[in-house]
């Protein structure tokens, strides 16, 4: 079969949600990926952050592999001998009390908006049902209803209502509306992406969420980071809110948790949050499986052992010095940290954001755009130097290709 016919395959069987670039892959290793006539490619998205530690990280996939040929699945019904092991593992690697495991993002988010309303109720002191979360504006938190109630993302939102009440709508990057909404009594959190990834890579003002941190704590209301896409390793810190010396009261990861094998997400707090859900009033079959607290242990190993965040941050700067020396009449910004970047689009000779992802698909290079104008760079963390002027050239000459 060709690459046309995987994807009229897509096309007639699943469901129209997506929109790819026609590129039908096949295989991965580190920064690479191949598609099925065998082309090679460099991998500019990395699943949109969960391919850090790079495609099939031998020492992840072995985890995988053992785990699953051992035991995969008990449900929380019963306990496992695993995942007490995974619980202190990742409860020590980011300073918190307890973590209550999950599988996708969303699940993570939703979790943690659940958490914070409890913890309303019973610590804060919230009357019943009155429980408000405040969510930044061109957020992107997932997909489920309560996570898309926060979103003003037509596309995400358009005929999906009604939505989940309790959700306060603030500019992102503006403290003064914070420091409005805080003054609401019945607000139980602040949910936030320390980078706002989908948005186009926002990167917020330097102190910010230091000082959006400090407003909360002065307003009894807890600081929620969704690190998502921005956390382990990806911008340079192993978190994006250390770059701040900040520590979120609920910490929620995903993606790169599992270095892309399997379905992992986490929310993390301190007991005076985490203690407040009691037995059967949360859960997941799958969430916290021996497979997934194998494989998270692993994909976070890989990050310290292969000092990832280091590499990313190093990297970052030579990717956004390179970017910022391309002269193209195209690139209107340059923005990022770490290896989470973007550039924004500006069209000339009839080519958008998405010609430009097909040149760079046709020289070797695959990158998507977001919101039309924006292309985010953001590789595996493990690219070294070289690959990286390697990608360097490749996007030059598509700049050069297209402009003439
Ligand atoms: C910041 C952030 N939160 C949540 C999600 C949702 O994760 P998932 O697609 O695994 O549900 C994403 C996915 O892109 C994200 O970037």
């Amino acid at each position: 079969m060709t690459s046309q016919d995987y994807i009229k395959l897509e096309e007639k069987y699943g469901a129209h949600n997506y929109h790819p670039l026609p590129v039908v892959l096949s295989r991965g290793e580190g920064v690479y990926v191949w598609d099925v006539e065998g082309k090679r490619y460099y991998d500019f998205l990395s699943a949109y952050s969960a391919v850090n530690q790079g495609h099939s990280h031998p020492k992840i996939i072995e985890a995988l592999t053992k785990q699953a040929k051992k035991l995969s699945l008990t449900s929380r019904a019963f306990y496992n001998d695993v995942l007490g092991e995974y619980e202190k593992y990742v409860t020590e690697y980011f300073g918190y009390d307890k973590v209550l495991p999950m599988n996708t993002g969303a699940e993570g988010v939703e979790t943690a908006m659940k958490l914070v309303r409890k913890w309303g109720y019973k610590v804060k002191g919230i009357e019943k049902n009155k429980a408000k979360i405040i969510f930044a504006k061109d957020n992107f938190h997932g997909r489920t209803i309560s996570v898309i109630s926060a979103s003003n993302d037509p596309d995400a939102t358009n005929d999906f209502g009604p939505f989940t009440p309790g959700i306060i709508s603030i500019p992102y990057n503006n403290l003064q509306a914070l420091a409005k909404e805080l003054e609401d009594k019945n607000v139980a959190a602040f949910i936030v992406e320390p980078i706002q990834g989908e948005a186009g890579v926002m990167v917020p003002d330097e102190g910010y969420l230091a000082k959006a941190y400090q407003m909360c704590k002065d307003h009894n209301v807890l600081f929620v980071a969704d690190e998502i896409q921005t956390g382990i390793a990806r911008t340079g810190r192993m978190l994006a809110v250390d770059y701040e010396g900040i520590k979120p009261d609920v910490l929620i990861l995903g993606k790169a948790l599992s270095g892309g094998a399997y379905p992992v997400s986490a929310v993390l707090a301190d007991d005076d949050v985490m203690l407040t859900i009691k037995p059967g009033e949360h859960g997941s079959t799958y969430g916290g499986n021996p497979v997934a607290a194998k494989v998270a242990i692993a994909a976070l190993k890989v990050v310290k052992d292969e000092r990832l965040t280091e590499n990313a941050f190093k990297m970052g700067e030579i990717l956004r010095r390179e970017l910022r020396n391309i002269h193209s009449d195209m690139i209107t910004k340059v923005r990022g940290k770490g290896l989470l970047n973007a550039i924004v689009i500006k069209p000339k000779n009839g080519m958008e954001a998405w010609d430009v992802c097909l040149k760079l698909r046709d020289n070797g290079l695959l990158a998507k755009p977001t919101h039309g104008d924006i292309i985010r760079f953001a590789p595996p963390l493990v690219i070294n130097e070289e690959q990286l002027m390697e990608c360097v050239d490749i996007i030059k000459k598509t700049f050069k290709e297209i402009e003439g």
